[in-house]
């Protein structure tokens, strides 16, 4: 059997005078000029319930991008029964037929979707060009067509037989509805959520971030033109824990695929647990979750590397990525020649919106990330413990701007080195040279998350004692590179600990946790 064998989509750079800068921003200007009006998608249905909610950009506030009609209880249940109505057929639909409509999808989100994707996270989510294209044109189209790959490598596996006996594995569906619940910081993954069950066969509920909404109505409108039967995937905007009274109530929730906080996560959890008297079949819980990502550096490491590692793995999208830097460990002996790289790197940064493409950093989220953030900044300044070595200042009156920070802190456990702000927020605390391997020790302990983690280093020993000592900290552990910026089909994607299930997006792993196989054996 042929297995397609999918390349990752190559990134259009959006340089000055390309064809694509040109379209992406006519793309940019046409949503900016236009008052969306954006509907749940629930069965065959466009439903406009009249409650509508602003679409708000994060770096120019007062600029609403269009309104989206928000729902109660009544439309999870009609979300539920439209997923459910549409089961039967979708579940024995070939998978053949079933994963073309995602190839296709694929193809329709790398050309003619390509720049609305863009344009809608960069507006929606304050995203620069470059950020958004790594991630709601490349991520999403990776994750389909990989993902497509996988199904095929799972739908065509079979057991030894011999000439007596026959033996056979059939890839069911699960028994029910899918949630998917999304955040609000990758377009890739709020497709990816409910792209993944629903290539296997299940239907789903789908109800992404608010702040993402902008985004998923175009993920939707792909899926849709690509061919995915009317409910398959339900698009619903109500309150998560509203969505969540009605369908973790329900006796057909079969699964959750999840991305968000950890303590969303658990709360989640605990309630499954529950009600699990109510299912028909145990279900699957697949999550990921927060992090508090590390780089450690060792003396044998080039300076200019770990300046670069810093800047970009702790400041691109603000921070915002579950795989940003957070923490650094810095020997003494390299220090000031780090930080003088790290210095002349931020001096070429530029903070603003993202229609200027020379912007890097943009702004953070909505006005609760933008307070919790500031508030930690603040408790810096006030705090003995520590310096802001770079940045410090907040602005939120036409966006909700933080200019990157960097703390210096000469406790490795000061809050800010084992909380996640989900910001420009850096600490970093630097180490004795000869206490390299101590320092690893806190660096296993400081926090309960294990979601990306990074060393530099030029000394194999070092490389080694650190990857042995980190073995459980990180799902994702990058050696003289970034903790950020994993691509599908090349670093499968996941933490543990309290970072998530670590089922890596993207992979096989993930896929097999949407079937429930049937074992058959037969004697002749
Ligand atoms: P969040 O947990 O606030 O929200 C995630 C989703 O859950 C949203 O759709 C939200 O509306 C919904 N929700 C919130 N409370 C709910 C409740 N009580 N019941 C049901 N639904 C509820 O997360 P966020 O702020 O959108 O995203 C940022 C978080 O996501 C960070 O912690 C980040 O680390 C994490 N994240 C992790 C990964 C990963 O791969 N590990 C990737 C991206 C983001
Ligand atoms: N793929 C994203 C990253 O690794 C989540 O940063």
């Amino acid at each position: 059997f042929k297995v397609p064998s999918p390349k990752n989509e190559p990134i259009f750079s959006y340089a000055p005078n390309t064809a694509e800068r040109t379209a992406l921003k006519a793309e940019i200007e046409a949503m900016r000029s236009s008052v969306a009006d954006v509907p749940m998608y629930i069965g065959s249905e466009e439903v406009r319930t009249g409650n509508k909610q602003p679409l708000i950009c994060p770096h120019d506030h007062q600029h609403i991008l269009g309104y989206y009609h928000e729902g109660d209880a009544s439309h999870v249940h009609k979300a539920i029964e439209a997923s459910l109505k549409a089961r039967e057929n979708w579940a024995n639909l070939s998978w053949e037929h079933r994963l073309s409509i995602f190839l296709k999808a694929a193809d329709l989100s790398a050309t003619k979707y390509r720049m609305k994707l863009n344009a809608a996270t960069m507006l929606g989510q304050s995203k620069n060009a470059y950020q958004a294209e790594i991630d709601s044109a490349c991520e999403w189209v990776d994750f389909l067509r990989f993902n497509v790959n996988f199904a095929t490598q799972i739908y065509t596996q079979q057991p030894e037989s011999s000439e007596f006996v026959w033996n056979r594995v059939e890839q069911r569906p699960l028994e029910g509805f899918v949630f998917a619940l999304t955040p609000f910081n990758f377009t890739a993954i709020a497709g990816n959520l409910p792209a993944a069950p629903a290539m296997m066969g299940n239907v789903v509920v789908w109800k992404p971030a608010p702040q993402q909404i902008y985004a998923a109505n175009v993920l939707m409108q792909v899926l849709k033109e690509a061919g995915l039967p009317d409910g398959v995937i339900n698009l619903i905007y109500t309150d998560g824990p509203l969505a969540g009274e009605v369908i973790f109530k329900h006796k057909d929730f079969t699964g959750i695929h999840f991305t968000g906080s950890t303590k969303v996560f658990q709360t989640i959890w605990r309630t499954i647990g529950e009600n699990i008297h109510m299912y028909k079949s145990y279900p699957r819980i697949v999550g990921e979750t927060g992090g508090k990502d590390f780089v450690i550096a060792h003396q044998s490491a080039n300076p200019k590397a770990v300046a670069t590692a810093l800047v970009r793995g702790a400041f691109e999208y603000q921070g915002q990525k579950c795989s940003a830097a957070s923490r650094a460990y810095i020997p003494k002996s390299i220090w000031d020649e780090t930080a003088a790289y790290i210095k002349a790197d931020l001096q070429e940064i530029k903070m603003g919106g993202t229609e200027d493409f020379s912007n890097f950093i943009n702004a953070v989220i909505d006005e609760r990330a933008f307070d919790k953030i500031a508030t930690y900044i603040t408790n810096a300044k006030n705090s003995d413990k520590v310096t802001i070595f770079a940045g410090g200042n907040v602005d939120k009156s036409k966006g909700y701007f933080v200019e990157p920070t960097i703390i210096l802190t000469t406790d490795p456990y000061y809050t800010t080195m084992c909380e996640e702000i989900f910001g420009p927020v850096l600490t970093i605390y630097i180490y004795e040279d000869d206490k390299f391997e101590e320092t690893l020790d806190i660096v296993d302990n400081t926090s309960p998350y294990a979601l990306t983690g990074a060393v530099l280093s030029q000394d194999r020993y070092a490389i080694e004692l650190a990857s042995k000592k980190l073995v459980n900290s990180a799902g994702n552990f990058y050696i003289n590179d970034k903790p950020t910026g994993a691509v599908v089909g090349q670093q499968p994607f996941g933490g543990a600990r309290a970072s998530g299930t670590n089922d890596k997006a993207g992979s096989m792993l993930n896929l097999l946790r949407w079937v429930s196989t049937r074992t058959i054996k037969e004697n002749f």
